[in-house]
């Protein structure tokens, strides 16, 4: 099944998707993470992104829809895939159902994860991150059981060089110009399934699977 998470920066499509691999075993695909990874890794693609990132400003839709493009032609997405943070605009959504009819692969779900403003700035700027393995948590909702140690791997934790206040503003003003387009695009599809993401992680993924197993 393909399955398309949106929802504000925070709202937790990054801790959803984990969830639904895990269960599911369909694979995460995020963009903001093979972003991340092109910065770490100083490539053309990374040298590119990082100005707009570190901004909170959407990359180009060239750079995101050709990555999309490659990832979703391996073969671990055969029996369907998460997109996690694309598509972004309308013209990232348009490419989308090109891709999909060539591939001859149907759109499953768009899930929103809806969360207020309010809680947001929080849940951002106390998200960390394993360097390792990429588990996500929370200093206050959901905190390691060794400070900056990771639990799963012991890898240290880090926070996104874009979890600071003033680009987090940014990002919130980028998300609210998009994905009112993004919402009526989907419902007029039929796809659109709005989910309450301001409870606890696993009432949210019980809300997610429910939609999943139809
Ligand atoms: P991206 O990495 O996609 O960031 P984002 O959309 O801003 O979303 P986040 O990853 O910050 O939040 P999340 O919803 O995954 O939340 P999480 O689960 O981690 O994009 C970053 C940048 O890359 C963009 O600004 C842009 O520059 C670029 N980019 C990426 N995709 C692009 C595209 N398609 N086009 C153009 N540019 C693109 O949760 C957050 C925190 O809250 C965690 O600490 C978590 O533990 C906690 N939490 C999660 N759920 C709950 C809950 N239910 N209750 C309490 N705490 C919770
Ligand atoms: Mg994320
Ligand atoms: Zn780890």
């Amino acid at each position: 099944m393909i399955l398309i998470l949106l929802g504000p920066p925070g709202a937790g499509k990054g801790t959803q998707a984990k969830k639904i691999t895990e269960k599911y075993k369909f694979p995460q695909i995020s963009t903001g993470d093979i972003l991340r990874a092109a910065v770490k890794e100083g490539t053309e693609m990374g040298l590119k992104a990082k100005g707009y990132m570190d901004a909170g400003k959407l990359v180009t839709d060239e750079v995101v829809i050709e990555i999309i493009k490659d990832r979703i032609k391996e073969d671990d997405c055969s029996n369907g895939f998460i997109l996690d943070g694309f598509p972004r605009t309308m013209a990232q959504a348009s490419s989308l159902g090109d891709m999909l009819k060539e591939n001859g692969m149907e759109l499953g779900h768009v899930l929103d994860i809806s969360v207020d403003e309010s809680f947001l700035v929080e849940r951002l700027t106390g998200r960390r991150t394993c360097k390792n393995c990429g588990f996500g948590y929370h200093i206050r909702f959901s905190p390691s059981s060794t400070d900056g140690v990771c639990d799963k791997c012991g890898g240290g934790l880090f926070q996104r060089d874009d979890d600071n206040e003033e680009t987090v503003k940014n990002r919130f003003e980028v998300y609210k110009d998009q994905s009112d387009e993004l919402k009526s695009f989907y419902s007029g599809l039929g796809k659109y399934q709005l989910i309450d993401g301001t409870t606890d992680p696993e009432s949210v993924f019980k809300a997610v699977s429910a939609v999943i197993d139809g």
